[in-house]
């Protein structure tokens, strides 16, 4: 199927924003100082899909701007790329209290957005981060997960949007800010994602 124009791409992830910022589906929004939609390239090389936003997320209103974030910087950089290749979004869209998981009915509520995004941008490679991500995009591909050290470092395929999609799970770069040892495998991770461009001939 054919992308859409450029200007109808923006113009539908405007109105998406729009919609995110002032939804209340759920009961996080009561506790919200921003919503954090997403952001980055609505051409770009792979979509990030993490968590929900964390303390700075929703202070900011910006996705992955804390200590996580500098870390999947970091290690973006570390394979040659970057923040501007990316889209960059989450499963929630709003901070849940303490940061604690994701719950059934918030992700039902929420991930509409994440569907319709997704849709907008059309990406040939999505990277998840952590468990919740995983599980909610693997699901849609038909995929069941025991856990991400499971699941995480290969690539799955599944067809979205009359083509064929490649999923790679990765760990959460919060879980590898606190355990040192998980680093390795988001960098090993995030090399397959380049290695995977590059057979796609899309670097
Ligand atoms: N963790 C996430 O999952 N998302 C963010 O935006 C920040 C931290």
């Amino acid at each position: 199927m054919s992308p859409m124009p450029e200007e109808s791409r923006v113009e539908a992830m405007r109105q998406i924003v729009e919609e995110i910022l002032r939804c209340r589906r759920c009961g996080l929004w009561r506790g919200r100082r921003n919503a954090v939609p997403g952001e980055g390239s609505l051409e770009p090389l792979a979509v990030f899909v993490g968590e929900a936003p964390g303390y700075w997320e929703d202070l900011k209103g910006r996705p992955f701007v804390g200590a996580a974030g500098r870390l999947l910087d970091e290690t973006l950089l570390s394979v040659g790329l970057s923040r501007k290749d990316i889209y960059i979004t989450n499963i929630l869209k709003c901070r849940p209290p303490g940061n604690r998981d994701p719950r059934p009915e918030e992700v039902k509520a929420c991930t509409p957005f994440l569907d319709r995004q997704l849709e907008v941008i059309r990406p040939k490679i999505i990277v998840t981060l952590g468990r919740h991500s995983a599980r909610y995009i693997l699901s849609k591909a038909g995929y069941t997960i025991s856990g991400i050290t499971a699941a995480r470092g290969r690539i799955y395929r599944a067809v979205f949007w009359d083509r064929e999609v490649h999923i790679l799970p990765t760990f959460h770069p919060a879980a590898a800010l606190y355990n040192v040892r998980l680093r390795k495998y988001l960098e090993g991770d995030l090399k397959l994602l380049r290695r995977e461009l590059e057979e796609q001939g899309l670097i």
